[in-house]
């Protein structure tokens, strides 16, 4: 697996998706969501009932590791550090490819076929970068 967030033409894709996909604002959140918790119905207990600020708050974050895909140095930390502030939430290691899963359906479910095979396959490096990033800081015995 990659450790390394520094592909740009992955980068060129993310963010031309990204753009098409936060477009539709608060939407993206609640699909992403309705996604997970069909996914992981076990999750839904670990997220507050009403999901609306949670969805904000993924899409602010989101927007922010998309800005910094170029910048290693500023998003390693703080992916670093978002995923330690998990473990108090209950999170496991194991809950991150389901997380990834949901984003990628949420894109394709939004992008219809504005989503290729190519963005998939950009999506998944760059999300299996990041959570090695974040679990590697937050489970560093697994
Ligand atoms: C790239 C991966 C992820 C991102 C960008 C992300 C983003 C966020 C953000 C921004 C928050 C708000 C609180 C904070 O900043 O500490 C949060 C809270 C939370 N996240 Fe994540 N998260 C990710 C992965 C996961 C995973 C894998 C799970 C497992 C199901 C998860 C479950 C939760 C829960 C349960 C909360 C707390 C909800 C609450 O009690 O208000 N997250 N996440």
């Amino acid at each position: 697996m990659t450790t390394t967030l520094e592909e740009p033409s992955d980068h060129v894709r993310i963010r031309r998706n990204w753009a098409k996909a936060a477009a539709a604002g608060e939407l993206v959140g609640q699909i992403f969501y309705a996604r997970l918790f069909e996914f992981a119905p076990a999750a839904r207990s670990m997220f507050p009932d009403v999901i609306d600020d949670q969805a904000r708050k993924l899409l602010q974050t989101l927007n922010w590791i998309i800005d910094h895909l170029d910048d290693p140095d500023s998003l390693a930390p703080a992916a670093e550090a978002l995923a330690v502030r998990h473990l108090r939430y209950g999170v496991e290691a194991e809950h991150y490819p389901l997380v990834g899963e949901a984003l990628i359906a949420t894109l394709q479910q939004g992008l219809g076929a504005n989503f290729s095979e190519e963005d998939k396959a950009a999506w998944l490096r760059v999300y299996a970068a990041l959570s090695d990033i974040m679990t590697r800081a937050a489970y560093p015995s697994d």
